[in-house]
C-alpha cells in the first residue's frame, strides 16, 4: 500500500470535508486525561486526533501548501512531494539545548547537559503556558517498531506543527492502529512538542514558526519528553532521537536490551548464505549510504532494513535480534546522487517531503552533489535566487528528505518482521582523516566495546558546532544516550556476557571510509566499493577469510580483500592500514583523558583494554 494517495487520485481529488480529528470514543483514559492536561497548559485553539489515514495526510499537506509552509513540487517530476524551507536559525539538532533531567546528575553523566527535573519542569511550565494559542494541537499516537511486536514501544506526541504531523506519518506507524494498542494499563511515552509561537487573534502566521529559545528535554525516570522552540528533525520528531534513542536507551538498560544509532542491513553472499549487520556511524557519516549500497563485487546482494536506529534484544534462542523502530528515512540530501547512492535517488521518486533543499525552475529539487553540472538558476534553501557563481550553498548542508522505508527498492521483506532479524556482525565507524585503518576486527566482545567506546569523528552539519573538528562520539551515541555513558558501556559489557552464555555472539568490527592522504585526498573510493570491506567482514563471520593480528586488532591479509578493478594504488592501500605508533600513543592518551571524566563508573574492562593495546603497541 502506498503511504499517500495512489498516483491517479492525488491531485485530482477535491477537498474532502473534515471528518477526522475528533477524539475516538474508545480512546484510553490515560491518553485523554493527559491530552486535556496539556491543552489546559498550552491553550490551543482546537485539538485534532490523528487517525493516520492517507486522506488526513492529503488534507494536512494541502492546508500547508495553502498556508505557505509547503511548496508542492512539479508532479511531473516529483509526484506527491513537497519542499519546506525552515527558519534559517532552525536547521539542525541543537545539542547545547538538549537536556537529560534525571534526579541525580551522575545518572546523566559528564557527556549530557543535566538539569534537576523539578527545576526544568518549572522552566517548561512557564514556556509552554499558552504556547499553542491560536493553533491546533495535534495528537499523534505512534508505535516504534511493527504494530504489536513484542519488541515495539508505544508513544503519543502532541504538537502544534502540521509539518511535524506529516513527517511523523512517514517516520512512524502512526494513528488509530497505534492508539488501539494502548489499553488502560499499557505503558506509553508522552511527548509534548510546541514550536513556541502562539498566534494573537488575527495575526498572520509565518511559513516556519519557531522560537529562538529552544529546549529539547528528557525525563528518563518518568519517561517523558518535552520539546520547545524548534520544528527541525530530531528536535521535533520526538519519536526519533528523543524516544527511540534517549528514552529507549534507559528502558533498554532496565529491561536488558540495547537502543542504538545503527542502520540494519541484510547481506546475501555468493554461496547464498544470509547475514544481518548493524552499523553505528555518527550523524551524517554514511549510515543511509551503507544501508542502501549496491555491491560492486559479483554475487553479493545487500538489502535495507533500517538507516538510523536499531533496537537489539536477545531472542528466545538467546541470539541478538534487531528491529528498526522507525518506518521512514530522514536522510541527508547533499551528496546523494546516482553515483553515491542510486537506491536513495530511486526511493525519492515521489511521496517525499524535502526540507531546505534548492528548488529548480522546473519545480523539481536539487542539492549539492546530485548532478555534476550545477543548474544555471535555482531558488536556494532560504528562498533567494542562486546561480553557480553564488558563494553560498543552494541546499543547506543538513537539508534532508523524508520518505517511507517501504518505498526503497532495496527494502528487505523482513524489515517489519515483528520478531526482528538475527545479527551476525556489528560495525562501528567514524569520519577519521588519520590513524584509523579501513577495517579492523575486534578480538572479542570486550575489545569490540572498547572500539565502540573510542569512536571519534569529525563534526558534520547534523548539529551545531564547527564542521570538521574532531570530537569523541562513543557508539555514535554521544548526543543520544539518555543516561551515564559509562553505565551504558557497562550495560554493553553485561549484554555480551549474557549473550555468550547461550548462543553465538555477533562479531564486532571497526571501519573508516574517510582516511585521507597527506595531500588531503580520500584514500578509499567508498560508497558502493565498501561492499568489498563488507564481504571481508562476512567472510570472517563465515570462517572463509584469514586475518592478521596487529596491536589494534585483526586486519585482512594481503589478498584478503578483493581488489579486482579497484582504482586504489598499492601505496594508498598500504596507507589505508598503516598504524603510526606515536600517533596511536597520543590517541590512547586522549582516550585515557576521556575515560577519566567518568571516574568510578568507568568499567574496569575498558581500562584493561586500554592497557592491553598500549602493551601491544610497545612490543610491536
Ligand atoms: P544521520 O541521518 O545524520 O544519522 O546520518 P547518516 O549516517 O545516515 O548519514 P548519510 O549516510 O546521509 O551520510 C552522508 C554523508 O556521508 C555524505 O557527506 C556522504 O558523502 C558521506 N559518505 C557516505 N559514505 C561515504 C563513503 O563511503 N566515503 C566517503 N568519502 N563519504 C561517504
Ligand atoms: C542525526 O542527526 O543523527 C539524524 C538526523 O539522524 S535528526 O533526526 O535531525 O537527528
Ligand atoms: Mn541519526
Amino acid at each position: 500500500m502506498s503511504l499517500t494517495l495512489q498516483k491517479e487520485e492525488a491531485h485530482t481529488k477535491k477537498r474532502v470535508p473534515h471528518l477526522g480529528g475528533v477524539q475516538p470514543a474508545d480512546a484510553p483514559t490515560s491518553v485523554v486525561n493527559w491530552v486535556a492536561e496539556i491543552a489546559k497548559l498550552t491553550l490551543p485553539e482546537s485539538i485534532y486526533w490523528c487517525d493516520g489515514s492517507p486522506e488526513e495526510y492529503d488534507r494536512l499537506t494541502r492546508e500547508m501548501v495553502e498556508s505557505g509552509t509547503l511548496i508542492r513540487l512539479n508532479p511531473e517530476h516529483r509526484p506527491y512531494s513537497f519542499l519546506a524551507r525552515s527558519d534559517p536559525d532552525d536547521v539542525a539538532r541543537v545539542e547545547a539545548r538538549t537536556f537529560i533531567c534525571s534526579k541525580r546528575p551522575e545518572d546523566a553523566g559528564p557527556t549530557n547537559n543535566w538539569r534537576e527535573p523539578n527545576e526544568m519542569k518549572a522552566t517548561l511550565t512557564k514556556l509552554f503556558f499558552g504556547s499553542m494559542r491560536g493553533r491546533t494541537m495535534y495528537v499523534i499516537p505512534f508505535s516504534m517498531g511493527p504494530l504489536g511486536s513484542p519488541m515495539s514501544k508505544l508513544g503519543v506526541q502532541v504538537t502544534d506543527s502540521p509539518y511535524v504531523v506529516a513527517s511523523m506519518r512517514i517516520m512512524t506507524r502512526m494513528g488509530s492502529a497505534a492508539l488501539n494498542l494502548i489499553r488502560e494499563d499499557t505503558v506509553w511515552v508522552p511527548a509534548v512538542h510546541s514550536v513556541g509561537a502562539p498566534l494573537e487573534p488575527g495575526e498572520k502566521d509565518v511559513a516556519w514558526p519557531c522560537n529562538t529559545t529552544k529546549y529539547i528535554t528528557h525525563f528518563p525516570e518518568s519517561r517523558e519528553i518535552w520539546s520547545f522552540g524548534s520544528a527541525y528533525g530530531g528536535n521535533a520528531l520526538l519519536a526519533k532521537k528523543a524516544f527511540a534513542l534517549r528514552i529507549a536507551s534507559v528502558m533498554a538498560r532496565d529491561e536488558g536490551w540495547l537502543a542504538e544509532h545503527m542502520l540494519i542491513l541484510k547481506v546475501t553472499n555468493p554461496r547464498g548464505r544470509i547475514f544481518h549487520v548493524a552499523a553505528a556511524f555518527p550523524s551524517a557519516c554514511g549510515k543511509t549510504n551503507l544501508a542502501m549500497m549496491k555491491p560492486t563485487i559479483p554475487g553479493w546482494k545487500v538489502e535495507t532494513l533500517g538507516d538510523d536506529i536499531a533496537w537489539l534484544k536477545p531472542g528466545r534462542d538467546g541470539r541478538l535480534r534487531a528491529i528498526n523502530p522507525e518506518a521512514g528515512f530522514f536522510g541527508v540530501a547533499p551528496g546523494t546522487s546516482p553515483k553515491t547512492n542510486a537506491t536513495a535517488v530511486e526511493t525519492l521518486w515521489g511521496n517525499t517531503i524535502f526540507t531546505n533543499v534548492a528548488l529548480k525552475d522546473d519545480g523539481d529539487v536539487w542539492w549539492e552533489g546530485l548532478t555534476d553540472e550545477k543548474p544555471k538558476h535555482l531558488i536556494d534553501w532560504q528562498g533567494n535566487d542562486w546561480t553557480p557563481e553564488s558563494t553560498t550553498p543552494a541546499a543547506h548542508p543538513n537539508s534532508r528528505f523524508c520518505v517511507a522505508a517501504q518505498q526503497a527498492p532495496s527494502i528487505a521483506p523482513s524489515w517489519d518482521d515483528p520478531n526482528g532479524v538475527v545479527l551476525d556482525a556489528i560495525i562501528f565507524g567514524g569520519r577519521r582523516s588519520h590513524n584509523v585503518p579501513l577495517v579492523v576486527e575486534s578480538r572479542d566482545w570486550e575489545h569490540g566495546v572498547f572500539m565502540g567506546a573510542t569512536v571519534s569523528s569529525e563534526r558534520t552539519a547534523a548539529a551545531e558546532g564547527r564542521v570538521g573538528e574532531l570530537r569523541r562520539d562513543p557508539f555514535a551515541m554521544m548526543p543520544f544516550c539518555g543516561y551515564n555513558m559509562a553505565d551504558y558501556w557497562s550495560h554493553w559489557l553485561e549484554m555480551g556476557q549474557r549473550l555468550r552464555q547461550s548462543a553465538t555472539v555477533p562479531r564486532i568490527f571497526q571501519v573508516n571510509w574517510f582516511r585521507k592522504s597527506a595531500d588531503g585526498r580520500f584514500l578509499w573510493p567508498g560508497f558502493a566499493e565498501n561492499s568489498r570491506v563488507l564481504a571481508w567482514i562476512l567472510d570472517r563471520v563465515d570462517a572463509q577469510a584469514a586475518a592478521k593480528d596487529t596491536p589494534l586488532g585483526l586486519v585482512p591479509t594481503a589478498d584478503g580483500i578483493d581488489r579486482t578493478d579497484l582504482n586504489v594504488s598499492e601505496e594508498d592501500w598500504i596507507e589505508l592500514f598503516s598504524m603510526d605508533r606515536e600517533a596511536w600513543f597520543e590517541e590512547l592518551n586522549g582516550t585515557e583523558e576521556f575515560f577519566e571524566n567518568f571516574g568510578e563508573k568507568l568499567p574496569a574492562a575498558l581500562t584493561e583494554q586500554l592497557a592491553d593495546i598500549r602493551d601491544r603497541l610497545t612490543k610491536h
